[in-house]
């Protein structure tokens, strides 16, 4: 493990969580078909994890947003970077974010994805940092609820570094 980091949630827990989300998920949506909607680039990762794992079928596409403010901070101030390939009118749709912080991206996202009138519209994240909310919004499937740390790994990142590790890892650099 690399200096600096702290392993929160190894790879084997990760594993195990998104097989349990995943089983949920299938049970919730059985016989539909669901359109997954990563959130770059930090939701790549769980989202190709998670695909695999689910029992029903489903289709891809992606997002990429910007919070304008500090690397560690959001704003609440979202820029669409890359919009959606397809349209989502009627479709059952899965937001998959990797994390939940302030939850003023995924208030942004929510309200956008609304307004194109999908026929279901929830969202999945990896990680939920409740502590830290400023908005009321909800995740309808968590895979882990975390104090309030800076964390690394899984898709996740700190200035783009980190995102290949197998594990979460608290940034001791931010650690509280
Ligand atoms: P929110 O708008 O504050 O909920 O911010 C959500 C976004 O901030 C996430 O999609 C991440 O890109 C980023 N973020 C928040 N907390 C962390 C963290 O601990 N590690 C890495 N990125 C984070
Ligand atoms: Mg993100």
């Amino acid at each position: 493990m690399k200096k600096g980091l702290k392993v929160l949630l190894s790879k084997e827990q990760i594993e195990e969580r998104v097989k349990e989300l995943a089983a949920a998920i299938s049970r919730d949506y059985q016989g539909k078909k669901v359109l997954l909607i990563g959130v770059l680039k930090g939701a790549v990762i769980f989202l190709s994890d998670l695909c695999r794992q689910l029992e029903i079928e489903s289709q891809i596409d992606f997002m990429a947003v910007s919070s304008y403010g500090s690397s560690t901070a959001s704003s609440g101030v979202v820029r669409i970077l890359k919009d959606l390939d397809e349209e989502i009118e009627g479709r059952d749709v899965l937001l998959v974010e990797d994390i939940v912080d302030t939850g003023l991206t995924l208030k942004y996202l929510k309200e956008n994805l609304q307004a194109r009138r999908p026929r279901s519209l929830k969202i999945a994240t990896l990680l939920d940092k409740p502590e830290r909310r400023k908005v009321d919004i909800e995740p309808d499937y968590c895979g882990f609820r975390i104090p309030n740390e800076f964390v690394v790994g899984y898709g996740l990142d700190y200035n783009e570094e980190y995102r290949y590790l197998a594990d979460i890892c608290i940034l001791l650099e931010f650690a509280q």
